[in-house]
């Protein structure tokens, strides 16, 4: 596990995007897991700016997002299809039927999660996969205590995390109570991760996804155990590291 750490917030949300840019240059069919939340806003901003300035082609790319909430048609203003439209879909060159989100209105989610399941290893599985990190160690939508082995699923959002997103829904009380999500085993068969974390209320969960054991009581530990994966994280995020010139490499 690599950690590198970014001056702020800008500076980590440019070197996210030229890791996808990279990625997409060295294969323009890549197949990238894509995260949502506050954090990869910036990093979506500088993939625009490069496609608007003719430096990146998604012609042939797929994409896989994380997870959505249950319940909330894709017109909704705060569902994850929403979101990826507005901040990425719509600006880019991506073809609507190579990007993917899980559809938290299907009439039967067990067969939509297999389906999502399914379609990401049909595509030979992701090649990049972006995440976020909750305060809480989650990733996509698994909370701590998602067994390891899960693929794909539904599962209930943590109190913590209900309260971390009320300030996208105006109160508590409208942020749904389920999401769909690509499991810990979906997201570590991804042949390369980078984790992005800006601000205070992360770095805790990053020195225990760097340093701390390897458990389910905090779902990002278990990257320790994936080969490749960079951690970009803010000087902010990174406050309990121990840091040699702004770079750690790990060896789990
Ligand atoms: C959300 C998403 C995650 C995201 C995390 C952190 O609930 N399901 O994919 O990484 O929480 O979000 P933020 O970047 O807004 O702190």
């Amino acid at each position: 596990m690599q950690v590198i750490v970014a001056k702020d917030y800008d500076e980590l949300s440019r070197w996210a995007a030229e890791a996808v840019a990279a990625q997409i240059l060295e294969k323009p069919d890549s197949v990238l897991g894509l995260a949502t939340g506050g954090t990869p806003l910036g990093m979506y901003r500088e993939l625009k700016r490069m496609h608007q300035e003719g430096k990146l082609d998604l012609a042939r790319v797929k994409t896989f997002n994380l997870d959505e909430y249950i319940g909330l048609p894709a017109d909704h203003p705060e569902s994850y299809h929403h979101y990826m439209q507005e901040n990425f879909f719509r600006h880019v060159n991506l073809p609507a039927d190579q990007a993917h989100v899980p559809d938290g209105t299907a009439g039967d989610l067990a067969v939509e999660c297999q389906r999502y399941e399914e379609m990401i290893q049909a595509a030979g599985s992701i090649d990049l996969q972006v995440l976020g990190i909750g305060a809480n160690g989650h990733i996509g939508f698994n909370e701590p205590g998602t067994e390891f082995g899960a693929v794909t699923h539904v599962l209930s959002l943590d109190p913590r995390t209900i309260k971390a997103n009320a300030r996208f829904f105006g109160s508590e009380d409208q942020v749904p109570r389920q999401a769909i999500s690509m499991g810990i085993k979906t997201i570590m068969k991804s042949r390369k991760i980078i984790l992005l974390a800006s601000g205070t209320d992360k770095a805790e969960a990053i020195m225990r996804t760097v340093t701390g054991p390897v458990t389910v009581d905090m779902p990002a530990s278990i990257l320790q155990l994936h080969p490749n994966v960079t951690l970009l994280v803010d000087k902010a995020a990174a406050a309990f590291l121990k840091l040699d010139g702004g770079q750690m490499s790990v060896n789990c």
